[in-house]
């Protein structure tokens, strides 16, 4: 099968490292956000070149790493001035008690201190250090100064240390980081635009205990609601009976039935949507008729008549003025075909199919994306990212479709 590119990643980003042992997570770092396609440009203080050589980061990045506020390489010699513009954002992994300190009391001594002060774009800090380092009132009055002056404080977690202790100020795993850096390196990408996702299961009672439904988790579309709301946009997301924590910016109304599903959706077509992703896997059948009671045994069997479930993405895009439509399709075998056959059915300018047996309930998926373009293959990767590079495959597709709609 042909691998198409993914559409071109515009994220920049500037990673520090300071002086800690943590700063073996930010090569990881940096190799998760280069194979993403994020353009990496690592500096380092003296402190962190104790930890993690720089042959390693500019290895991983593919580019020089810069350490001197002396560069002589630098336009200008401004090597602070240039290395901070034109990026979309500066996260210092590790941020070390020191460095911390140095930023709340605007030094600039060193090359990264310096970039950081001299920036126009957002800073995210991860602080490393020792549970009572991190507990020290000096080091929580320095995080709350910066709090207030707009910096993002991303962590630490609990757990064992390094030295030793347990506690307060590990530093966040690589892949969590990851996933904060893309919502701060491409905030634009859907601002302004108004998302709805349908998510998990549906549920169609049969009685008063007993119902029919699939084992649809939900991962796939909070993921998507999370990658939206990373992207910028206001996100509702309408799901199914799962227990997954809510993504931070994300609105969700929770319904059981398919009958649910479509009253919710309707009433959030009223208040506006640009874009719908139907990623619920929503029962086709409901009993034709339910009881309050639970219904006794019958020794013989019983027949369950069942009627169909009304299409909600079908409804949503036969609207006369519909949101760009994006549909998923789990398919057991002929994925492609019936993928192309669903996105045709149900007059859909993006569609995402997956197997089902690779995709429901699990952790990762390979996902085939189908547009009027051809197709795009995802390989094999966590939700979060290929909701991630849905989202960007969509919010592209979506901005020359809206862009023709307005040329009539
Ligand atoms: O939740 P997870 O465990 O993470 O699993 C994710 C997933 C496998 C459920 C997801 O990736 C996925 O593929 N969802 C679509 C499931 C499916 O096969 O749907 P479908 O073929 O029944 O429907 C095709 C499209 O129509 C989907 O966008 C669906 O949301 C929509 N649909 C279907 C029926 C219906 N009555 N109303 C609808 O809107």
């Amino acid at each position: 099968m042909a691998i198409d590119p993914l559409p071109p990643h515009a994220g920049r980003l500037l990673l520090g490292l300071t002086g800690g042992v943590a700063a073996y997570k930010a090569a990881e770092l940096a190799r998760l956000l280069v194979q993403d396609g994020m353009d990496v440009q690592a500096v380092m203080t003296e402190s962190a070149r104790h930890f993690v050589g720089t042959a390693t980061l500019q290895a991983l990045t593919g580019k020089p790493v810069f350490t001197d506020l002396w560069d002589p390489g630098a336009a200008g010699g401004m090597a602070h001035i240039e290395l901070s513009r034109g990026v979309d954002a500066i996260l210092v992994a590790p941020a070390s008690a020191d460095f911390i300190a140095k930023l709340a009391h605007g030094f600039a001594g060193d090359l990264l201190s310096a970039v950081c002060l001299a920036r126009d774009c957002p800073l995210l800090l991860a602080p490393a250090m020792n549970r009572q380092m991190w507990e020290h009132p000096a080091t929580q009055r320095n995080i709350a100064t910066l709090t207030q002056d707009g910096v993002t404080i991303l962590g630490p977690a609990s757990g064992a240390q390094a030295c030793g202790e347990t506690g307060m100020g590990r530093m966040l795993e690589a892949a969590e980081l990851a996933g904060a850096v893309h919502a701060f390196s491409r905030p634009g990408l859907l601002h302004g635009r108004r998302v709805l996702v349908t998510a998990g299961p549906t549920y169609e009672a049969i009685d008063a205990v007993r119902g029919l439904t699939n084992l649809s988790s939900g991962k796939m579309g909070y993921a998507v609601a999370r990658a939206a709301a990373e992207a910028g946009a206001d996100v509702t997301l309408v799901s199914g009976p799962v227990c997954l924590p809510v993504p931070a910016r994300v609105r969700r109304v929770g319904v059981v039935s398919a009958l649910e599903m479509l009253a919710a959706v309707k009433a959030q077509l009223e208040d506006g949507v640009d874009i719908f992703v139907g990623v619920a896997a929503v029962a086709d059948y409901r009993a034709a008729s339910t009881s309050r009671r639970k219904l006794k045994k019958q020794a013989e069997g019983i027949l369950l008549e069942c009627v169909p479930n009304p299409d909600i993405i079908g409804y949503v895009a036969d609207l006369p003025r519909p949101p760009f439509c994006v549909g998923f399709a789990a398919e057991t075998e002929n994925l492609e075909k019936n993928a192309q056959t669903k996105r045709r059915d149900k007059k859909l300018p993006l569609l995402a199919a997956n197997l089902v047996q690779d995709a429901v309930s699990s952790d990762e998926n390979i996902l085939i994306l189908f547009d009027d373009g051809g197709r795009t293959y995802l390989p094999k990767a966590p939700k979060i990212e290929q909701a991630r590079r849905l989202i960007g495959h969509a919010a592209a597709l979506y901005a020359k479709w809206d862009g023709g709609r307005a040329g009539g």
